[in-house]
């Protein structure tokens, strides 16, 4: 970047204002290319939201809020948020839904699983300035009332096969199944396709839904419950240890 600035070459009774203006310049500088960077790096990693967050840190002018209308549970919500916010701590902190759960916060164990258009995302993961006019489905949003015979397929299965203990990552394990039946009805495919030599509407086999849900976690270690579970709600029966052979 080319600075207007006369050389300073000579010691003169300017000497002090070029010095100045030098360590003016330099600074100037410092910052331009501080900022570029970290512009930079959020375009190429697809995350603009965290390179504006960034640059505003590094002192670029950026703005601090933004206004979202995120329909939530079939609901529009208008939200004034921090740009640094998380979807899932624009759920749990601005709107009170705290079923959708916090546990690693770093993309790893699937306890804050929610749908946004249908697919499922880790929330942790997503800034809620990309779900900016989107739909997000939470846990609060799948039961179609308020008894337990208003809950969905998927949170029935759950509870008749006790596919939790201590329930913390049970929001996020069945959003996922929500989002894997789908997928599945899709006849989209997972490695466990693969590895199968299934590469077209593979079956929803044990091994499958195992696959499909290794995104989550559960620290109570009730799996072979969740896969029953999985199974009851996609129409398959009990669990059926057969298709591992
Ligand atoms: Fe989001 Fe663990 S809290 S993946
Ligand atoms: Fe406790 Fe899954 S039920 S972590």
């Amino acid at each position: 970047m080319e600075m207007s600035v006369a050389p300073c070459e000579t010691e003169s009774s300017e000497s002090r204002d070029c010095d100045e203006r030098d360590s003016n310049s330099q600074i100037s500088r410092r910052a331009f290319v501080q900022s570029a960077s970290v512009l930079g790096a959020g375009v190429v990693t697809g995350l603009p939201h965290i390179a504006v967050a960034q640059a505003h840190e590094a002192g670029a002018s950026a703005p601090q809020t933004f206004h979202a209308t995120i329909t939530i549970n079939g609901k529009p919500q208008q939200l004034m948020l921090d740009t640094r916010t998380t979807l899932l701590d624009a759920l749990r902190e601005h709107l009170d839904l705290t079923g959708t759960k916090k546990g690693c916060d770093h993309g790893q164990c699937g306890a804050c699983t929610v749908l946004l258009d249908g697919r499922r995302v880790n929330s942790c993961l997503t800034l809620a300035a990309t779900a900016d006019g989107a739909e997000v489905t939470t846990i609060e949003g799948l039961a179609h009332g308020d008894s337990v015979d208003d809950l969905s397929p998927v949170q029935a299965a759950f509870l008749e096969h006790d596919g939790f203990q201590c329930g913390y990552c049970t929001p996020g394990q069945i959003c996922s199944a929500t989002a894997l039946l789908e997928e599945a009805k899709k006849g989209e495919l997972s490695l466990a396709s693969w590895q199968s030599g299934k590469v077209s509407s593979p079956a929803l086999t044990d091994d499958e839904i195992r696959e499909r849900m290794s995104g989550n976690i559960c620290r109570c270690g009730a799996y072979p419950n969740i896969v029953a579970a999985v199974r009851q709600a996609a129409g398959l029966g009990a669990s059926n240890r057969k298709d591992r052979a």
